[in-house]
């Protein structure tokens, strides 16, 4: 359907309007285009349309712009770019916004954090005896850098659970390029995916980067244990400090401080945290006691260390 021509936008229609937008985002022009959508909008409901009920027709400007393609031509006109000739960079390159570094045909491309060659993943393989072999499960795989390692180190089967839209589209080209044919990049959140799964248990399961991104991390450990008997975790914990402004808390008599993360996950480009708005930092000893509780009696650890995002630890735990 087409809406157009409308004056306020001359010949263009919301949909162009919209890709005129993430074309040319961050630009000093986007105040002057919000303000165009917005008498677009006002327009389209003097022609009848339901603006607030129709989804197509939302009141700001996308912010997931790296869920676009890369946009060619000059100005603000999309245009299918030339077509080039199939090599993996061409492929890497649709998307844009990478926040993981890669290594293709010699040349490192991508964001600038070498996630794909991580000493914490060396150490947590090294930790349960490596990998190969092995089926496992990876929680928030980002854009499948360390699913990568996971492949590299011969895993026989990677299921990656990715809550994102944007980093799972990152994922897939991962896939496709470096042809991690074991790998399997599902969409949605994990803690619905580890609470509803009855397939064979996993050998292991990678848990980095992400427990203290969860609404109820005790619970998701809890349902791990029954899933698996490795777990492989790098996490930040809470301290008098961190997170920021953490408000104390228990969840299930495991003490920590709950995090408000506010609309970040709307505001980021590259929001890569969690899928609820608040999340809890357990504190260190009240995250071992709940993976020993929940019958993951050994811990091996190298211990809590600062970052500049706070203090994080990293373990394996098993039976
Ligand atoms: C901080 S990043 C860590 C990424 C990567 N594992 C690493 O350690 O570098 C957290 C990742 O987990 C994903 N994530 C967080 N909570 C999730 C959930 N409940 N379900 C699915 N993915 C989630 C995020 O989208 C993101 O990819």
């Amino acid at each position: 359907m087409k809406f157009g021509p409308i004056h306020v936008i001359r010949d263009r229609t919301y949909s162009s309007l919209l890709r005129q937008i993430d074309a040319t985002k961050p630009s000093n022009e986007t105040q002057r285009l919000q303000e165009a959508l917005d008498r677009a909008r006002q327009e389209l409901q003097l022609l009848g349309v339901d603006v607030e009920s129709d989804d197509r027709f939302g009141p700001e400007i996308p912010k997931q712009l790296h869920l676009t393609p890369r946009l060619g031509g000059e100005g603000h006109e999309y245009v299918e770019p030339p077509t080039p000739a199939p090599s993996p960079l061409a492929s890497f390159n649709v998307l844009d916004g990478w926040i993981s570094q890669f290594e293709i045909d010699g040349e490192k491309v991508g964001g600038a954090v070498g996630l794909s060659t991580d000493e914490r993943i060396e150490w947590l393989m090294n930790s349960i005896g490596g990998v190969a072999g092995k089926r496992l499960l990876e929680l928030g795989p980002l854009e499948g850098a360390h699913t990568k390692m996971l492949c590299d180190a011969d895993a026989a089967s990677v299921v990656a659970v990715e809550g994102s839209r944007a980093l799972w589209l990152h994922c897939l080209v991962i896939k496709e390029i470096f042809h991690l044919d074991q790998a399997r990049f599902i969409y949605g959140d994990f803690n619905h995916y580890v609470a509803d799964y009855d397939g064979p248990p996993f050998d292991a399961v990678l848990a980095c980067g992400m427990l203290y991104h969860q609404f109820d991390p005790v619970t998701l450990i809890a349902k791990l244990s029954s899933l698996t008997d490795t777990v492989m975790v790098w996490t930040h914990v809470a301290d008098d400090d961190y997170p920021p402004n953490g408000v104390p808390t228990e969840v299930s008599g495991y003490k920590g401080r709950r995090m408000d993360y506010g609309d970040a996950r709307n505001e980021f480009r590259n929001y890569c945290g969690g899928t609820a708005q608040e999340a809890v930092w357990l504190y260190h000893d009240d995250l071992i006691c709940c993976f020993t509780d929940n019958g993951f009696a050994r811990i091996e650890s190298r211990g809590v260390s600062p970052t500049p995002a706070g203090p994080a630890v990293l373990f394996a735990a098993s039976r």
